[in-house]
């Protein structure tokens, strides 16, 4: 009898190995190897895999001739989820929904197959099928009914082996395809357990053939967890066309939908969703949502006008500070990256004279969205100060520029934008960077009364100045 070959894999990020490793040489993550069969090679025949069946369009093309059906979208009726998706799903892409577990990535897809299901396009209305491979048809239903999604469309299974699934494919003959989760699906043709990196692999390149031969537009859900033997979707993100991530906390209502890899649009859009009820409501304006105008004028606090992809945020930013008894102080950042904050808080001791080495300085982004983008900055050094003099902040003023090394105010991209948004939800004051080009003429219209600094110092003459 053959001997059986196996093949070490880490559970994490896919490396191989002939032998047990404590420590993945690559992603460095330990304890995260498992023992898995390894496959003969497939062999070449008609029907042996579905991939083969359906790869008859092998000869190459010239670029001219390949038809470019990009302009074909499915539009989700989600504005939240439409622009992170950058208009819509792509005809035939191959999206992978990841998040963590009972976040609500099935509540959302199934109200984005309520959407589709129930509009006419100039094709007719979009058929769909949703591989429940975690719950059962009548738990779908029950939380269908919830969701209010009535429709003929929509057809649901609860198989999850990957051969039945093409079967059902073949059958239905769906245009949008959701698998729930990719964690849950397996392949009888791989031998490891449904979950580990091999199947998982395996299972999204077979749903990557029929997507794209069969003009599918296909969803996978992912969980994303280290615990167990569930592999993570870090694996699939190469393969894929999307890879969207839901975030949030648990614990509050709103959720986050991010583009962290998009082949059809930009990966910097944002989409808010309230968790509610009846299911996810979407969020147009969330700067409404993080933001409390009369929490605002305490001591330590700011705000700030960030841009997330081409949405303007407007964002509290919080700070703490106290004396500690330790020699190295506590530095904590939420929202903003953590070298940002010590380049901040050095800026403040070398040119404004603060010294905080004997405190502790906490700073945090209400709303547990991530800045990046360093127009932050003038918000966390005033939040900082106004913490540690126990003064607040001119009220009703945002703050907008990043911070330099020497202490200058400098310029920052869509001023204009930001100060439009800031106008709108009811601010009066704008704390504004010098340097930006034309913005006089810009700004001229608005109603906003703006304070253009170019010294850190000047900002916080303007900034503590109550009227
Ligand atoms: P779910 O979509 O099952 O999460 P996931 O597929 O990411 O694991 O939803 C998870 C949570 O959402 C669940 O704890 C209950 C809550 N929820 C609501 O608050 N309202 C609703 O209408 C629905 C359907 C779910
Ligand atoms: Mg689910």
């Amino acid at each position: 009898m053959a001997k059986v070959k196996t093949k070490w894999v880490c559970q994490s990020c896919g490396y191989e190995s002939f032998s047990y490793l404590g420590r993945c040489p690559d992603c460095g993550n330990f304890a995260t190897f498992c023992e898995e069969t390894v496959q003969e090679a497939p062999q070449l025949k008609a029907n042996s895999s579905p991939a083969l069946v359906l790869n008859n369009d092998l000869c190459a093309k010239r670029l001219n001739d390949i038809e470019n059906d990009e302009k074909i979208r499915l539009k989700t009726d989600m504005q939240e989820f439409d622009r992170v998706l950058g208009g819509g799903f792509v005809a035939g892409s191959l999206v992978l929904l990841a998040g963590d577990p009972g976040i609500g990535k099935s509540t959302l897809i199934l109200q984005t197959c309520k959407n589709l299901c129930s509009k006419k396009d100039g094709t007719g209305s979009v058929c769909a099928l949703y591989i429940c491979a975690e719950e059962s048809p009548q738990q779908v239903k029950l939380r269908a009914q919830r969701l209010g999604v009535d429709t003929v469309n929509l057809y649901v299974t609860n198989q999850n082996c990957l051969e039945e699934v093409v079967r059902q494919i073949d059958e239905i003959k769906p245009d949008f395809l959701v698998v729930d989760s990719i964690q849950a699906v397996f392949s009888s043709q791989i031998t490891s357990s449904s979950g580990s990196v091999s199947q998982i692999r395996e299972c999204t390149n077979i749903l990557m053939h029929i997507a794209k031969q069969k003009n599918i537009t296909t969803v996978i859900i992912g969980h994303v967890t280290k615990e167990g033997n569930i592999a993570g979707p870090k694996v699939l993100e190469h393969m894929v066309d999307c890879v969207i991530n839901f975030e949030g906390d648990r614990y509050k209502s709103y959720r986050i939908l991010r583009s962290i890899k998009n082949r059809f649009g930009t990966t910097s859009e944002v989409g808010v969703f309230n968790m509610e009820d009846d299911g996810l409501s979407e969020v147009l304006n969330p700067s409404e949502l993080f933001l409390n105008p009369s929490d605002t004028s305490n001591c330590g606090c700011s705000v700030i006008a960030a841009l997330e992809g081409t949405r303007v945020l407007l964002l509290e930013i919080q700070a703490l500070t106290g004396s500690t008894p330790y020699p190295n102080p506590r530095r904590v950042a939420r929202g903003i990256e953590y070298n940002r904050l010590l380049q901040i808080l050095a800026v403040l001791e070398k040119r404004v004279g603060l010294n905080l080495s004997k405190q502790d300085v906490y700073i945090n982004v209400i709303g547990g969205i991530d800045i990046i983008e360093p127009a932050a900055d003038l918000g966390a050094a005033l939040a900082v100060l106004s913490c540690a003099r126990d003064i607040p902040l001119k009220s009703k003023t945002v703050m907008i520029g990043e911070i330099g090394l020497s202490g200058e105010i400098r310029a920052v991209d869509n001023l204009e934008k930001r100060l439009r948004e800031a106008q709108k939800l009811g601010f009066e004051y704008a704390i504004i960077p010098k340097v930006n080009k034309n913005i006089e003429q810009k700004i001229s219209k608005l109603e906003i009364k703006t304070c253009q600094v170019s010294k850190l110092t000047d900002a916080i003459i303007q900034a503590f100045k109550q009227d």
